[in-house]
């Protein structure tokens, strides 16, 4: 009797087993994703206007971009874009300040681009903006340093 019937109920064990093992699988990966959720929202809260696309994945350009910013840009464009970081005090002419409507409107994404890569020099302005050559095989860095660099444009 009891070989005849084995099989049956082993079957419906393995698939069991295999609904439970994905299911197992799938728990962390859910707690992942809820929580990447929650910190975007947190981080999107006081703005509507963030894009969605900033996650669950941010795409490594985008931070990476932001890190140079905070690390490079900061010490001479300020915490705030407008120019009045800590080493801008010595500074002739100043850094540019980022959150100018009049200069965001004179200037191109192009001629932004070309003063990352290039320095200041590269479009006549002041040696005193560094270029970042290390950037100049980065295109997708330098288009969101751009897009950071526009967002202090905005209010
Ligand atoms: C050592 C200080 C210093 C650092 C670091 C620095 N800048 Fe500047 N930046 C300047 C100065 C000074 C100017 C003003 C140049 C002028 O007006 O001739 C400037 C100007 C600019 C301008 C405006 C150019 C224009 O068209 O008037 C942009 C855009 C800019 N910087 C972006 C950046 C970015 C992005 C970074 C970081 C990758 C950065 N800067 C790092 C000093 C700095």
């Amino acid at each position: 009797m009891i070989p005849l019937h084995a099989s049956e109920p082993a079957a419906h064990d393995a698939e069991r087993m295999v609904g439970f093992r994905s299911a197992l699988l799938a728990a962390p990966l859910m707690l992942v994703f809820c929580n990447e959720n929650k910190a975007e929202n947190k981080a999107s809260a006081p703005s509507a206007s963030a894009p969605a696309s900033a996650a669950p994945s941010a795409p490594a350009p985008a931070s990476a971009a932001k890190d140079i910013a905070r690390v490079r840009c900061a010490m001479c464009h300020g915490e705030s874009g407008q120019g009045n970081g800590p080493s801008a005090a010595t500074l002739n002419p100043k850094p540019r300040d980022w959150t100018n409507k009049e200069w965001q409107k004179s200037t191109s994404d192009a001629d932004i681009r070309s003063v990352i890569v290039g320095g200041g020099g590269s479009v006549g302005k002041s040696l005193l903006m560094p270029p970042n050559p290390d950037l100049k095989d980065k295109p997708a860095v330098v288009d969101e340093l751009v897009k950071i660099v526009r967002g202090y444009g905005g209010k």
